[in-house]
């Protein structure tokens, strides 16, 4: 298969882009930078890798997505359009075997990531895996500071018979705080404060993990994740 239908077929670049990808001398093939995107590639012998990631024929695929509001971690959904809508370049094939590894709120930014590797997922959100999130918080009102132990020690949340795992609460100023977890229940920082009688107006993921929300990844923007960033994930990582 030639080299750009091949880059285009198993990664989230469209042909015109990789085209570009060429031109930048940031494609490489077996080791030596591609120039031709007519070359031929056999999926089965050559090692094709663009920047640090590898374009692998078969295998699994991992995305990052910086999430604007009003949109909603779901595979489908009747009123709001989700993130897969967002992402235009990835094959309706592709798009029904992707999962989301740790959903937002349709209210909540920042970053996601997508997968269609179940195990990698699980790795990822489970509160065993030590991979810590890290949400920027702003409040309705100024913080009450006695509640600081509860982040620390746990809380028993409404309808739920285990208290939170203990949290990471760091403040910017009265209203505005970082708070890092390494679990993911429904609503959890959300609900967290409203056990201390106060409101989230403004919630933002930054980071999961050892990977931080890029600065040149714009709301509504994704891309694939390198190599080293999906062997990162799934280590333990603490905040
Ligand atoms: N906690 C929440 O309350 N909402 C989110 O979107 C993520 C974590």
């Amino acid at each position: 298969m030639r080299l750009d239908k091949y880059i285009a077929n198993h990664s989230s670049w469209s042909r015109s882009e990789v085209k570009r990808l060429i031109k930048q001398g940031r494609v490489r093939v077996n080791e030596q930078a591609a120039d031709d995107k007519e070359q031929k590639i056999d999926a089965l012998k050559d090692r094709v890798v663009v920047d640090e990631t590898p374009i692998l024929a078969q295998g699994k695929h991992y995305f990052v997505l910086h999430k604007p509001s009003n949109v909603v971690c779901a595979n489908s959904h009747p009123d709001y359009p989700t993130v897969l809508d967002l992402m235009l370049d990835i094959s309706p094939a592709l798009k029904n075997t992707l999962q989301i590894a740790g959903r937002l709120d349709v209210d909540t930014t920042g970053l996601v990531l997508i997968t269609d590797d179940g195990q990698w997922n699980h790795r990822v959100t489970s509160p065993r895996s030590d991979c810590y999130k890290i949400y920027e918080v702003e409040l309705a009102e100024d913080f009450n500071e006695s509640y600081v132990k509860d982040f620390e020690r746990g809380m028993l949340l409404e309808g739920e018979e285990k208290p939170t795992l203990p949290a990471n609460l760091k403040k910017i100023h009265a209203r505005k705080f970082q708070l890092s977890l390494k679990e993911g229940r429904y609503h959890q920082v959300k609900r967290m404060f409203a056990f201390t009688g106060n409101k989230v107006i403004r919630l933002h993921r930054r980071s999961i993990g050892p990977l931080q929300l890029d600065e040149h990844l714009p709301e509504g923007a994704y891309r694939s994740l390198t190599e080293k960033e999906i062997q990162a994930l799934a280590g333990n990582y603490n905040a």
